[in-house]
């Protein structure tokens, strides 16, 4: 089964958007596999955004994601990487649709409130990255039903 990585950032935990972000995955039907309360210092923020590391957004991006706690997780279900994309909307707030988590919560790139991996390859990447404890096993009961 799909996994994805999703992460809540400081402005979304500030403003007290983790328990509206978690029903929204939890009531499409995904699965929960991981979940931890962390802030990352500028080595590891540096590291999980490296790909954007020549972008002038770059430092203020890194800024932005360690300057408070994140909530990171782990989301597991069929396509789960491109419709947890869809349930977040675009990156730029001003372009995402009503009903997506930036489109109702964001107005600014800078501060939108919630990351997704993009690709089955960088979900794989960013999960061992925030969990290199490994994520335990489990089965929910509800698959039938969603499935
Ligand atoms: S790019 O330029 O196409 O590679 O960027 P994109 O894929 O759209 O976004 C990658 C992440 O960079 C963040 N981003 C920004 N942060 C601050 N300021 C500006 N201008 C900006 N542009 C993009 C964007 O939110 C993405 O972060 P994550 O955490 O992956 O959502």
């Amino acid at each position: 089964m799909e996994q994805t990585f999703i992460m809540i950032k400081p402005d979304g935990v500030q403003r007290g958007l983790v328990g509206e972000i978690i029903s929204r995955f939890e009531k499409k039907g995904f699965t929960l596999k991981g979940l931890k309360f962390i802030t990352v210092d500028r080595p590891f923020a540096e590291k999980h955004y490296a790909d954007l590391s020549a972008k002038p957004f770059f430092n203020g991006l890194v800024e932005y994601i360690i300057s408070g706690p994140v909530v990171a997780m782990v989301w597991e279900g069929k396509h789960v990487v491109t419709t947890g994309r869809k349930i977040i909307g675009a990156t730029n707030p001003a372009e995402s649709a009503p009903g997506t988590i930036r489109g109702d919560y964001a107005i600014d790139i800078g501060r939108n409130v919630i990351h997704g991996s993009d690709a089955v390859e960088s979900a794989q990447k960013e999960i061992a990255l925030w969990f290199p404890e490994g994520i335990a096993e489990w089965q929910s009961s509800l698959h039938p039903w969603i499935y």
